[in-house]
């Protein structure tokens, strides 16, 4: 299928092609109807009067003195120079359409610059004008006139001093193809931002302000140049510190888990979290990661920076203060946000249906052995397939239920504060069935398997209540997921056997 545009084109062109065409070839006729005609030099002259053999005159001589003659030969050969011209101007535009415009863009060249297009066809005119105004006037030389003129030449060199040198500047960057339009630059100190074009003036760059950077080819030429080319994987270094007293070892393990599931960090190459410096105020870290999206990488920075400060309060690692302040600031309110009182989690455990069952005594000796952890919005608390031991109450927050279909996530119920989640795996031995996500920031408390174990011995309607709910919970699991087999509860498969399995209870 031709499209619209191209069947346009083609029916203008070959209009103009026409009409340029049946101009060119009427001129002779137009001459002999004046009376003139070509001699054998090619010069034009008035028809000699021809008298046929009864004495009538069969052809007009032409009324026109020397002079106008003259004139009008000079006047059609300028005509036929413009319709040549005309002939080639159509051409090239014609073709320099089909293959910059139509042929390249299919091929996705959208980024081949206009430079290269405008430098061919002015090229190809002036070879054009010279060829086809030699024909017309050979008597004349214009060799010399560009070469011998030391004064057309100083003014043309003086004016055309900028646009000059832009121009070659921007052919020898064509030529060198050392960025190209999409690739984030660095230029000198002058800024950073995204190529959007190269023209035969200059380069314009979309800043990360959004403001555009218009920096002319000659002075580009000259500036060192940072490029992250957008096909490349372009690496960031995102530095913090920690206090001399953490394990290195953990830092680098809990940091690496904390960046690897974030957005636009590629997942090709494993982010590398090394110690750069050993600090005055401590341990400096670095961590180098990857991205084939650079133009985002301030937002994946920042994104990073979060992470790593959940995942640290989360494990109770400090970042490192300068050591020469004294640190006396009283915690604000604010502040003490993620510092919840062992009463706050307690009343929070006893607000769960489920632990109705336990004594007062049993539930504290839980709130003084579980852990409190806070994580960031869209952090993974749990992810389907992973075998673990422990279960989650929502303390301050929300969280989502997940379920991929088709390697799409689709939420299934969303938990809040005193809602639950984990105890299917701490339960039954078996893998996550589903992952939990951190809607918002959310405050968790974490209850191992080793706490719980001694509660179901000494109370087995705990194992009851939970697995009446992993019962529904299931049942809601699979009904999302429909091309799975209805699960069968029988006894022997059911959760309840596999509680008391799993812990050894009769
Ligand atoms: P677990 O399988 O250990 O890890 C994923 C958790 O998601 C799972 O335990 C449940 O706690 C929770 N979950 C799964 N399905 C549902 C559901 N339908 N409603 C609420 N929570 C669920």
């Amino acid at each position: 299928m031709l499209s619209d545009q191209f069947q346009r084109r083609t029916t203008i062109f070959v209009i103009w092609l026409v009409l340029l065409g049946t101009a060119i070839f009427f001129i002779p006729a137009l001459q002999s109807w004046m009376g003139l005609v070509r001699n054998a030099e090619g010069v034009l002259v008035a028809k000699e009067v021809v008298v046929n053999v009864d004495g009538q005159q069969v052809q007009q001589a032409a009324a026109w003195g020397r002079a106008t003659i003259s004139f009008l030969d000079t006047t059609f050969r300028v005509l036929r120079l413009l319709l040549w011209m005309g002939i080639v101007i159509s051409v090239v535009r014609y073709l320099s359409y089909l293959i910059f415009g139509a042929a390249l863009r299919k091929a996705g060249e959208q980024e081949i610059s206009s430079l290269l297009r405008t430098v061919l066809t002015v090229g190809i005119y002036i070879v054009a004008f010279f060829i086809i105004f030699q024909t017309q006037f050979p008597k004349v030389e214009l060799a010399p006139l560009f070469t011998g003129s030391a004064i057309i030449g100083i003014v043309v060199g003086l004016a055309l001093q900028d646009t000059l040198g832009n121009l070659f500047a921007g052919i020898a960057i064509q030529a060198d193809q050392s960025f190209q339009v999409g690739d984030v630059v660095q230029v000198g100190e002058q800024g950073m931002g995204t190529i959007e074009s190269v023209s035969w003036r200059g380069v314009k760059i979309r800043t990360f302000q959004n403001k555009m950077l218009v920096i002319s080819n000659s002075v580009i030429g000259k500036e060192t140049l940072e490029i992250a080319p957008k096909e490349n994987l372009n690496a960031r270094i995102v530095r913090f510190n920690t206090i001399y007293t953490t394990s290195p070892a953990r830092v680098i393990q809990i940091v690496r888990e904390a960046v690897r599931q974030i957005d636009n960090v590629s997942p090709k190459r494993r982010p590398k979290v090394r110690i750069w410096n050993l600090g005055d105020n401590g341990i400096d870290w670095e961590i180098k990661y990857w991205t084939t999206n650079y133009r985002r990488h301030n937002d994946t920075d920042a994104l990073i920076r979060q992470r790593v400060w959940y995942a640290f309060q989360r494990e109770g690692i400090d970042f490192a203060y300068p050591t020469r302040t004294i640190y006396t600031a009283k915690q604000s309110e604010e502040e003490a946000v993620f510092v919840d009182t062992a009463d706050e989690i307690c009343e929070r455990i006893n607000s769960v249906s489920v632990f109705a069952p336990l004594s007062s005594e049993e539930t504290k000796r839980i709130s003084s052995a579980c852990f409190v952890r806070v994580f960031a919005p869209e952090e993974p608390i749990i992810e389907a397939g992973q075998t673990d031991s422990s279960m989650f109450i929502v303390h301050k927050g929300r969280v989502s239920v997940q379920v991929k279909e088709n390697g799409v996530s689709k939420a299934i119920t969303t938990l809040k504060p005193g809602d639950f989640f984990g105890e299917m795996s701490l339960l039954t031995g078996q893998p996550r069935t589903a992952d939990v996500i951190a809607d918002a920031e959310t405050t968790v408390i974490e209850i191992s398997s080793i706490i719980l174990k001694p509660l179901f011995e000494s109370n087995p309607e705990l194992a009851r209540v939970i697995g009446e709910i992993i019962t529904e919970r299931r049942e809601m699991l699979d009904a999302q997921r429909t091309q799975e087999q209805e699960m069968t509860e029988s006894d022997t498969s059911g959760p309840v056997f596999k509680i008391k399995k799993f812990f050894g209870i009769e």
